[in-house]
């Protein structure tokens, strides 16, 4: 099983983040090469296809990354990121796209991939929204088959720090959901999910929090991490005989080989609760003894 994926990849005007003359769709189209090339099973576009400026060209800068796109021959799939929603309606982008924009879930035959979609509008000011209200579809797309999932949103819920980031050291409360616990605490419990797929803070990660591999790529146009040149990122995911290799390609490399499984086949034990209160507890044991 192969997914070639792509993220963030800010079709649209120039900006101090972005390489001089860059081209996005020039990497779109090599992206697209190279998951044929490859035999990609099917191709998974995590959001972000543009960066936003007002709604006529934003329907027309996402419409030149769909018609790259549509050149894959093979099933491909798209969630939507915080600027495709900053002009766009969800429905601009379903006919744009000429897909469902809502979340789905995808049969991959060992494994399934599940397309969440909660609300990616940012507040200037606050972040992003609750998604705690999206959670009961979620979970019950987990627990719905006994095959571990892949997870993929636009946003990581992974609680990843964000030091050294460009973007977000300084403003965390951008890079992820205000109730991100909440939402792992749920999947996790379930023990369905294997990994979780996610773009939205240009950097690529792995951070597995209680065997749950959670996935962050590098975005196509980025220069944070390759100054001065832009990243040009995608990544191929292989599954295979209980493990998975990631391959970020472009001026970022980043390759991860783990187990595939999902994470009730090995449950952690549970993290102590805080030292101070461990100390006091035996204090009284001592005293009461
Ligand atoms: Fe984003």
């Amino acid at each position: 099983m192969k997914i070639a994926i792509i993220t963030d990849i800010h079709h649209g005007p120039q900006s101090h983040t972005k390489e001089a003359g860059w081209d996005a769709l020039a990497v779109i189209r090599d992206f697209i090469w190279h998951a044929g090339e490859q035999r990609a099973d099917l191709v998974l576009d995590l959001g972000d296809r543009i960066s936003d400026t007002s709604r006529d060209t934003d329907r027309q800068v996402t419409a030149e990354v769909a018609e790259v796109f549509r050149t894959f021959h093979g099933p491909r799939y798209h969630v939507l990121g915080n600027h495709d929603v900053s002009n766009l309606t969800i429905e601009d982008s379903e006919e744009i796209l000429g897909q469902s924009m809502q979340s789905q879930v995808v049969d991959l035959g060992e494994t399934r991939l599940i397309l969440w979609q909660p609300g990616v509008k940012i507040t200037v000011g606050v972040g992003f929204p609750h998604v705690v209200p999206g959670l009961p579809w979620l979970v019950d797309a987990l627990n719905a088959d006994e095959r571990p999932a892949i997870i993929a949103t636009h946003v990581p819920l992974s609680g990843h720090s964000q030091i050294g980031n460009y973007y977000f050291e300084s403003n965390p409360q951008y890079s992820t959901y205000p109730d991100h616990a909440v939402v792992r605490e749920a999947v996790e419990a379930t023990g369905r999910a294997a990994l979780w797929l996610s773009g939205h803070v240009h950097w690529n990660t792995v951070t597995n929090v209680r065997g749950v591999k959670h996935l962050t790529v590098q975005s196509v146009s980025e220069r944070f991490t390759t100054y001065p040149n832009g990243a040009a990122a995608f990544a191929m995911l292989e599954i295979a005989d209980g493990g998975f290799i990631i391959d970020v390609h472009g001026n970022d490399p980043f390759h991860a080989r783990l187990p595939f499984r999902k994470s009730g086949d090995r449950p952690w034990m549970s993290p102590l609760g805080p030292f101070g209160e461990r100390a006091a507890q035996r204090q009284t044991e001592r005293e009461s003894a």
